[in-house]
C-alpha cells in the first residue's frame, strides 16, 4: 500500500508508544530522548496506555522498593497483553541493565530489554520483538551522550525543561548501584547543550535544569561546569538555570562566584550529605568529612545568603551507631535544610558495600532512625517556610493551582512553590510577590508592583 515509505515509516503510520517513567530526573530526561528516537521510526507518543502498541517502562534500581514496584507493574502487563496479543512490552533503564537475565527468562511479558546507553538501538530491538524474538541490548558505552538527539518534551508545561549534560558516575559511593547501571561518567559537548537551551528559550521555555548524576564534575575540553552554567545563563536574563545533582566534593568557590554574579542562576543547591558522621562518610566512600561539608555550606552562605540548601540522607547504613545517627540529626539542625529526600539504607547487589560490609542494622532500627530524620526535617522545612513570610520573591508561573481555578502557582528562585491569585497572569510569566502565609509544603503570596 505504502510504496514510498519502504525504509522508514512516515510519522503517523498508526503505531502508538506509551512510556512509564520511574526514578530520578535523569530518567525523565532519558524518556524524552527515547520518544524522540521512536518518533523518528514513525511511532506516535500517546498518553493513553490502552491505545499503545508498545509500552516501555523506564526503570530505577536505586533501592529495592523501586525495583519491587516495577516487578509488580510487570505482572500487570500480562493483562494488557492478553487483551492485545500484538502488544510489545519493553523494560529500559537501570533495572534493564542490572537484571537483563531475569527479565528475559521464563514467561514474563517482556519483549525488549534496553540499558541506558542502548536507546539508539531501540528501533532494531523493536523489529526483533515484532518478529517474535527478544530484543536485548545492555551494552554500556564510554561515549554515548545522545548529544544531538532533540528530546521530545512530553510533560508539556512548556516553561521548564531538563537538559542532560552528562551521564554515568565515577564516584562509586559504596552503597550505590548507579555506577554499575549507568556506567562511566561522560560529559556532553557544550555547544549542543547551549544550543538546546537557546532553542528552548526561543520556544517560550523560561527555565532549564541541567542534569547529571554528578553534574558539577562536568567537563569537556576547556569547558568546566562553572563555564557551562555561565554560558547557559547568558542566553537571556529571562532564562532561569538550575542544576542537579551536585556532589559536595565538586562544589567549588568558582561555581558559587558564577552563581552569585548572575541572578538568573537559581538560588537553590541540592547538596546530598548522606550522613552527618565522618566515620559513616568514610565507609560510604563519599570523599569528604562532616567538617569539609559544613565548610562548603558556609561558602554557599557566604556568596549567596539567600540560597536554599536541600539534601539526601540515608538512615541505617552498615555499622551506623546511635552516635552516628545523632550526628546526622545535628548536621540537619546545623545546616537548617530547606528540604530533604530521606531514605532507609537498601543493600544493592554488586556494590562495594554489599560485597564487603553486609547490611547489619535491623529493619526496626532503620525505621526508627528514618522517622526521627523525617520528623526533624518536617520541623526544619516549616521553619524555613515561616522565615519566608513577609519576604518578597519573583516567581515563575508554572500552572493553575490544584485546588482553585482562580489561583496559579509558580516557584521562587529557591525552588519553593508559591500560590497567588491568577489575575491576568499566564504560564511563563514572572510575577513579583510578597509571602503572606504558609503551610508545611507551600507558600501563599500576593502580587506586588
Ligand atoms: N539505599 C538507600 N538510598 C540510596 N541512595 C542511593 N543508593 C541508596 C541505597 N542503596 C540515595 C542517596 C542518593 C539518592 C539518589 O538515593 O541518598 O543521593
Ligand atoms: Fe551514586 Fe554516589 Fe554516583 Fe550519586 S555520586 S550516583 S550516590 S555513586
Amino acid at each position: 500500500m505504502d510504496k514510498i515509505n519502504t525504509l522508514r515509516p512516515i510519522e503517523g503510520d498508526g503505531r502508538k508508544l506509551f512510556i512509564e517513567t520511574y526514578g530520578c530526573q535523569m530518567n525523565v530526561g532519558d524518556t524524552e530522548i527515547v520518544v524522540s528516537i521512536m518518533q523518528q521510526e514513525g511511532y506516535i507518543y500517546t498518553e493513553k496506555i490502552e491505545e499503545a502498541d508498545i509500552i516501555l517502562i523506564n526503570t530505577c534500581s536505586i533501592r529495592d522498593n523501586a525495583e519491587q514496584r516495577i516487578w509488580g507493574r510487570l505482572s500487570e502487563m500480562r493483562r494488557f497483553k492478553r487483551k492485545k496479543p500484538t502488544l510489545l512490552i519493553g523494560i529500559i533503564g537501570c533495572m534493564a541493565e542490572r537484571l537483563k537475565e531475569q527479565l528475559t527468562e521464563g514467561d514474563l511479558a517482556v519483549d525488549i530489554v534496553a540499558g541506558p546507553d542502548a536507546y539508539r538501538d531501540l528501533p532494531r530491538l523493536v523489529r526483533i520483538a515484532e518478529g517474535g524474538g527478544k530484543g536485548v541490548n545492555t551494552i554500556l558505552s564510554l561515549e554515548e551522550t545522545y548529544a544531538e538527539i532533540a528530546p521530545v518534551r512530553i510533560d508539556k508545561n512548556g516553561v521548564s525543561a531538563y537538559i542532560a549534560i552528562m551521564r554515568g558516575c565515577n564516584n562509586f559511593c559504596s552503597y550505590c548501584v548507579v555506577p554499575y547501571t549507568r556506567g562511566r561518567e561522560r560529559s556532553r559537548d557544550a555547544e549542543t547543550i547551549i544550543s538546546e537551551a537557546r532553542t528552548l528559550f526561543e520556544n517560550g521555555y523560561r527555565e532549564v535544569t541541567l542534569l547529571g548524576q554528578n553534574v558539577n564534575s562536568y567537563r569537556t575540553g576547556d569547558v568546566d561546569f562553572p563555564a557551562l552554567v555561565k554560558a547557559v545563563a547568558e542566553i537571556s536574563p529571562l532564562l532561569r538555570v538550575r542544576f542537579s545533582t551536585s556532589h559536595p566534593k565538586d562544589m567549588s568557590d568558582e561555581l558559587l562566584q558564577v552563581m552569585a554574579s548572575m541572578p538568573n542562576i537559581c538560588r537553590a543547591i541540592h547538596l546530598p550529605a548522606q550522613s552527618g558522621s565522618s566515620v559513616m562518610l568514610e565507609k560510604m566512600n563519599r570523599k569528604y568529612t562532616r567538617e569539609w561539608y559544613l565548610g562548603r555550606v558556609a561558602a554557599i552562605r557566604h556568596y549567596m545568603p539567600d540560597c536554599a540548601i536541600t539534601t539526601d540522607l540515608i538512615a541505617g547504613f552498615t555499622d551506623e551507631s546511635e552516635e552516628d545517627h545523632k550526628l546526622t540529626l545535628s548536621l540537619m539542625e546545623e545546616v537548617g535544610y530547606d528540604f530533604a529526600f530521606m531514605f532507609k539504607y537498601s543493600e544493592r547487589p554488586g556494590t562495594f558495600a554489599q560485597r564487603n560490609m553486609p547490611d547489619n542494622i535491623p529493619e526496626d532500627v532503620k525505621t526508627a532512625r528514618l522517622t526521627e530524620i523525617i520528623n526533624l526535617q518536617n520541623k526544619l522545612s516549616e521553619q524555613s517556610n515561616k522565615r519566608d513570610v513577609g519576604k518578597e520573591f519573583e516567581i515563575l508561573v508554572e500552572g493553575t493551582s490544584k485546588r482553585r481555578e482562580d489561583q496559579i502557582f509558580g516557584r521562587t528562585s529557591q525552588n519553593k512553590v508559591v500560590i497567588i491569585d491568577r489575575r491576568d497572569h499566564k504560564v511563563g510569566d514572572y510575577v513579583k510577590v510578597r509571602i503572606t502565609g504558609c503551610s508545611s509544603a507551600t507558600l501563599f503570596g500576593e502580587e506586588i508592583e
